[in-house]
């Protein structure tokens, strides 16, 4: 029996390339935030939910899934990244089973809603084990600025669609599982039609303040003020997802409590930091300021790279306190999260005086679209981009030496 097993699931696995091969060639088709609230109102239908994801989640992955195979070799056979692409390849697999499957069977539904709490779970430790792969890679070769500037081209494009893959998969099973959320009864999934946004920046700014006192046994106030300018009697709200919301928030107001207090080490007060909620036509941006002395401009790019972090790297351990700042990875991750319904995560610093981070989400509900990574010919091209010389000229460090130039009398 055992044997059979092992044949029809060897069997499985060598067509699998085939499956990525075919699901690679269709598209993802980004969702609006009114669609996904739709598979989730009153005539929520679990069925076609079922009948959509069963298609959508292998395009998703296969997409993804070819792009993983154009990292460099180095990278693909650190054992982190092997055990990634393992649980891809076998989350593909699961889902592919329900291809054949009868959607007016209940117990096929059930099934599935099983499934992807399975893969859900599978899939928590991505991000770790994948920043675990890099730093073997940087350990063990000499990088050059194309292969980095590929990964972080790659990471992107990765754990967006990461982020994408779990959305489908939280609103799938939080919509079907049968139950309401007790908490919030009025969610959809995890979407908050009406998500007061202070109540958001609250909740992150006193999770941060909890981890900032551990560490350093003071932290900072915040001042936060709203400018509705819809309705100014009104508290702002929008549409949105608030786990997202808070990620964010939760990773600046972290980075700002570390840059405020490391700068004023020796000083009695604390500067606060002030957070603005601004709810325009078009936008709804929040603003987080402090006064944590800020980074120099030429480094500001360098902040959203996934290899770089002036903390100290975090030891990984089950007993371990969770890091107030190491992976380097809060500020990438978060402008993902904005990204993700076409907004943006911007960094306005000045040094010597302190930085304010802006986070710019959509104020309307149907601006707010997936935004999502899709391989195609421009992608591919994305990977081949060599090595050319600058097209500005590199200043020598050297003096110049202008005895060469003297003309002879
Ligand atoms: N408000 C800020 N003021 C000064 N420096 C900042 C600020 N925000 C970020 N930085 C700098 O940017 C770096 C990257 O930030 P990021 O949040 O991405 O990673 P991290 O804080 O080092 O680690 P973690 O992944 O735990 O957040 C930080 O190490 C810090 O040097
Ligand atoms: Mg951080």
């Amino acid at each position: 029996m055992k044997f059979v097993r092992f044949i029809m699931k060897n069997a499985a696995l060598t067509s699998v390339p085939k499956h990525i091969e075919h699901f690679s060639k269709f598209s993802p088709s980004p969702l609006s935030m009114k669609q996904f609230l739709d598979f989730g109102s009153i005539n929520a239908c679990e069925k076609t939910s079922f009948v959509f994801l069963r298609q959508e989640l292998p395009v998703r992955l296969s997409n993804i899934m070819k792009e993983i195979n154009l990292l460099p070799d180095k990278l693909l056979t650190t054992p982190s990244v092997k055990m990634v692409q393992g649980w891809y390849v076998q989350s593909l697999m699961e889902i592919l089973e329900f291809l054949d499957k009868n959607p007016d069977d209940h117990k096929t539904l059930g099934e599935f809603v099983d499934a992807l709490v399975t893969i859900r779970n599978r899939h928590n430790d991505v991000v770790p084990t994948m920043a675990q792969g890099i730093i073997e890679y940087k350990e063990s070769f000499s990088q050059d600025p194309v292969t980095n500037q590929n990964i972080q081209y790659f990471l992107d494009r990765f754990y967006m669609s990461r982020i994408s893959i779990r959305m489908l998969i939280n609103q799938h099973t939080l919509i079907f599982d049968g139950n309401t959320n007790p908490v919030h009864p009025n969610t959809i999934g995890s979407i908050d039609p009406l998500c007061r946004v202070s109540d958001v920046v609250q909740d992150a700014f006193h999770s941060a303040k909890m981890l900032c006192d551990q560490y350093y046994l003071r932290s900072p106030e915040m001042v936060l003020q709203e400018r509705n300018s819809k309705d100014k009697s009104q508290p702002i709200n929008i549409v949105y997802v608030p786990s997202h919301l808070y990620h964010m928030l939760f990773e600046l107001f972290k980075n700002a409590m570390r840059a405020t207090i490391e700068t004023h080490e020796n000083g009695y007060e604390l500067p606060p930091i002030k957070v603005l909620v601004s709810l325009g036509g078009e936008d709804m941006s929040i603003k987080v300021s402090d006064r944590g002395g800020g980074v120099p401009f030429r480094r500001i790019e360098n902040l959203f790279s996934y290899m770089y972090s002036t903390a100290p790297a975090p030891q990984m351990g089950e007993h371990s306190r969770p890091p107030l700042a190491g992976f380097g990875y809060g500020l990438p991750i978060s402008r993902l999260y904005a990204k993700y319904f076409q907004g943006d995560l911007q960094l306005y610093s000045m040094e010597g005086h302190g930085t304010d981070a802006v986070v710019y989400l959509k104020a309307l509900s149907t601006d707010s679209v997936e935004r999502l990574p899709v391989y195609n010919k421009t992608a591919l091209k994305n990977y081949k981009v060599s090595q050319e010389a600058d097209d500005w000229c590199v200043p020598s460090k050297e003096p110049l030496d202008l005895s060469n130039f003297k003309v002879a009398k």
